[in-house]
């Protein structure tokens, strides 16, 4: 296998080398005949030199040989391999090339390329995917239009399915049957894919804003058919948001949506044909969570955004890669936001951001939203390219306003459209139909972590000045940094009156010191700053606890209430965590219990207001992370929420509830509820694991059951057993749920954890074989700061033979999983030595893959 046989130190590469593809292949006919344990691969290229040189023509390739290689129809054997790539000297302009190769997607466990995935054969192209399929020039800037034809067994593959829209098929020997694809619109070939298997569709239509109906199909194994409603319904709805907010028809006269158990990401967008994991598609009250039911609206509607955002415009190359993740994520963020409460889905995205994308800035791997290089593509699919990216648009959404920005956007589509574009040009767009200059604002693309800004405010005489200051911290390669345009709205509310004293201003932080001045100010003014998130920034304030209990009850923007909550919990954990100082309960106590006021009007929001910090968060604001007394600090904390608002807490368990439907109220109603059980455990009320079992019996759906379990997961009770026997009982032959089971075990915060992981670990049902069930328990426990940063290293030893382990079969999926143990210049001397030790171990295993490489010896340095 080729990622095995890695050399001691793999190639960079670098975004400075970048050069246009020497030969450009405007069509492909691909030729399969499928079988799980052999397939032959014939490729039919058209290619066209470009431009005046006199290179040959290098094919790249991954894994397999070529049976033969013909030009312009005639066998030639002065081909050679150079590596992996297939080079073929031509003569002329413009030639046909054939080649022929043998592949076996049965023995993929990489899960890219073409792999087999329960009886289903399947692909994932994206990054570098498709040469280990067929020799191709493999970058995403040579477009083609594909014709694909497929021959299988017709009993084990009854359903043949690729990019665009389906032109024929027919009989042929053997019980064998065939199909023949054709994709009109040119496209690279990260976006190919092909699949076979005996599936069944959830069929419907969309009628575009232009009049055209487009056959949809959600494929999946028969005995899945109930559970794919959902996730038709949230297709449909997205390609009408894309429609009305953006202006994107949809292009092709299909759309069909395959769900395949063993995938490496989330889902990838395929021109026609989305493969998904399954877990993205498949949902029924019993099964799946309302986090669940919004992710896979989400990722649906992401995939389908990809349409236009991705594929009729793609990039150049892969530094560019946030040109279409980042955008889209924001086009999906938008649609979310659309659904439901737009400050709970701000809510949601900054948590996120906080969890995953803050801590990549601050650590080993930090790299810009625009990377310089790179050894492995795939280990740049990170929270940075992603969610930093979106965060990216938003501001230059923010600074020219929304006409504007759509306006840019339409620019930047009809531009594009049909090339491969980089961020420069997406910023160009902007600048064009924004009439702004953007020049400072590329620094966003370029420099790497997380810039901080400390603001005051001082009063005097009616005038209010409002001091600002930015720094941006040194990340690997970068320890200089210039100062950003930073986005920030600001208003500022009357201590005295609580009303707003001033409008919402915008303002744009573009020295490294700056004052803004508000007059008009007769009281004393409270401020509310990076309203919304304007900015993906750490504000660094000193705004007192009342003031911050102050704007958690009466700042007019509720996500601006939320952060104020935040911040005042946050730095209630931190005195306790550093110095034992608990005085700052009573605030926090004070802020909670006003909060709740507003349960009845909007319980999705309160839900999300009262929760504390994650444990990994108020590590992150410690200069040393201690972990048991983060742990200390935030069971404290609960306790005394729980303790002394019991009454509360009892009064939302046992208030309304509304019949199990998936409608904002009634998913604000569980999550309240389950969060008020959680803190009636947390008060240390003798009944509470009772009333959760009670519960968990009781469920008639899954966000009910897993509140439940996951209070009782924690706890101490006999009852912890039985549900976790009763949950493994019923649910062990769905797989989604059974990672569910492993997930809230490895989560839980009982001393006992690690031990309980590392058993896990070796329960029938767990396998590294399959990337969702290995995430749920190895990524799942490294992202559980105590249990994994025990002092003995426990946790870390094993993540560390999990990951070798895990390496052998699927590279991409252990480097994901390996950023805990770079954390190691978080932690005190003991424990940075233990992490390094493992990372060491990793590092020297022989035959490690350039995935695994690169992450580990970059977390080193
Ligand atoms: N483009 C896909 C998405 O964001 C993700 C594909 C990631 N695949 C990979 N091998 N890195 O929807
Ligand atoms: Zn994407």
């Amino acid at each position: 296998m080729d990622m095995q046989n890695a050399p001691a130190l793999p190639a960079v590469t670098r975004r400075e080398d970048y050069h246009p593809p020497e030969w450009m292949v405007p069509e492909v006919e691909l030729d399969f005949d499928l079988d799980p344990a052999k397939t032959r691969v014939r490729a039919t290229l058209r290619v066209e030199r470009n431009g005046a040189h006199r290179e040959p023509l290098k094919l790249d390739g991954a894994g397999q040989q070529p049976v033969r290689v013909l030009v312009d129809g005639v066998a030639v054997n002065n081909w050679r391999l150079e590596g992996e790539r297939l080079v073929v000297p031509l003569t002329g302009e413009a030639h046909t090339v054939e080649t022929e190769v043998e592949i076996e997607p049965e023995k993929n466990t990489q899960l890219m390329g073409l792999y087999a995935s329960g009886g289903i054969l399947c692909t994932q192209c994206e990054a570098e995917g498709f040469r280990r399929i067929t020799y191709f020039p493999d970058r995403p800037d040579v477009l083609a239009t594909y014709r694909v034809r497929m021959t299988a067994d017709k009993a084990r593959f009854p359903v043949l399915l690729a990019n665009g829209d389906p032109v024929a098929q027919g009989e042929a020997d053997n019980g064998r049957h065939w199909a023949e694809w054709h994709d009109p619109f040119p496209k690279p070939s990260y976006l190919f894919a092909l699949v076979a298997g005996d599936l069944q569709a959830n069929r419907d239509e969309f009628v575009t804003q232009s009049g055209r109906t487009v056959q949809l199909g959600i494929w999946v194994r028969e005995a899945d058919l109930p559970r794919t409603d959902h996730a038709l319904h949230a297709l449909k709805v997205s390609m009408a948001w894309d429609e009305r907010v953006y202006g994107r028809e949809y292009d092709l006269d299909v759309f069909n949506i395959v769900a395949v158990d063993d995938f490496n990401f989330g889902a990838m967008e395929n021109k026609g044909l989305n493969i998904f994991n399954s877990r993205y598609i498949l949902a029924d009250p019993d099964t799946a969570t309302d986090y669940d039911y919004d992710a896979i609206a989400a990722v649906v509607a992401h995939e389908y955004f990809h349409n236009w955002s991705g594929n009729r415009v793609t990039c150049r190359d892969w530094f560019q890669l946030s040109l279409k993740e980042g955008f889209t994520v924001f086009r999906d963020q938008g649609f979310s936001a659309d659904q439901g409460s737009p400050a709970v889905n701000r809510i949601e995205g900054v948590r996120g951001l906080r969890a995953a994308q803050f801590p990549e800035d601050a650590g080993p791997l930090a790299h810009p939203v625009r990377p310089e290089s790179y050894i492995e593509i795939s280990n740049f699919y990170t929270a940075t390219i992603y969610n930093k990216g979106a965060e990216l648009i938003r501001m230059m959404s923010i600074i020219l306003g929304p006409q504007k920005f759509r306006a840019a956007c339409d620019l930047y589509f009809q531009r594009f459209d049909g090339t491969a574009a980089t961020c420069e040009d997406f910023v160009r767009c902007m600048e064009e139909a924004g009439g702004v200059d953007l020049s400072q604002f590329r620094l966003w693309y370029a420099q790497a972590g997380t810039p901080r800004v400390q603001a005051s405010v001082e009063h005097e005489g009616g005038r209010a000045t409002l001091r600002l200051a930015q720094h941006v911290p040194p990340t690997p390669g970068q320890p200089v940094k210039e100062p950003m345009v930073i986005p920030l709205k600001v208003k500022l509310f009357g201590a005295e009156t609580a009303k707003p004293l001033t409008d919402e201003r915008l303002v744009l932080l573009k020295d490294p010191a700056e004052t803004v001045v508000f007059d008009g100010v007769v009281e004393r003014p409270v401020l509310s700053i990076n309203r919304g998130f304007s900015a993906p920034v750490i504000i660094e304030s000193d705004r007192s606890a009342a003031d911050l209990g102050f704007l958690s009850a009466n700042d007019d923007d509720p996500f601006a209430r939320y952060e104020a909550m935040q911040q005042l919990m946050l730095d209630t954990l931190v005195a306790d965590a550093v110095e034992g100082d608990r005085s700052g309960h009573e605030a926090v106590v004070a802020a909670v219990a006003n909060t709740l006021d507003d349960a009845e009007r909007d319980p999705a929001f309160v839900a999300e207001a009262v929760l504390l910090p994650s444990e990994s968060f108020i590590g992150d604001q410690l200069s040393v992370v201690d972990p048991e007394a983060v742990f200390r600090a935030r069971e404290g904390l609960r306790a005394a929420l729980g303790g002394k608002l019991e009454e509360r807490w009892r009064g939302l368990y046992d208030g309304e509830r509304e019949p199990y439907a998936y409608t904002p109220r009634a998913k604000g109603l569980r999550r309240l509820r389950n969060v008020a059980l959680g803190y009636i455990a947390a008060s240390g009320a003798g009944d509470a694991d009772k009333l959760a079992f009670t519960q968990f019996e009781a469920a008639d759906n899954m966000t009910d059951r897993m509140g439940a379990l996951t209070t009782l997961a924690s706890g101490a009770s006999d009852l912890r057993e039985a549900a976790l026997d009763i949950f493994y009982n019923r649910y062990r032959d769905n797989a989604l749920v059974l990672d569910k089971w492993f997930q809230t075990q490895a989560l839980s915060s009982r001393d006992d954890t690690a031990a309980q992981v590392a058993e896990l670990a070796r329960h029938p049902d767990f396998t590294l074989a399959n990337p969702n069930r290995a995430r749920s328990l190895v990524g799942a426990f490294g992202v559980n700061q105590r249990a994994f940063n025990g002092a003995s290293g426990e946790g870390y030893r094993f993540l560390a033979e999990q990951l070798i382990a895990l390496d052998k079969l699927n590279p991409q999926t252990a480097a994901k999983l390996l950023p805990p143990l770079g954390r190691w210049r978080r932690f005190d001397a003991g424990r940075a030595k233990l992490m390094r030790a493992e990372l060491e171990r990793i590092v020297a295993t022989p035959g490690l893959s350039k995935d695994l490489f690169e992450q580990a010896s970059k977390s080193l340095e």
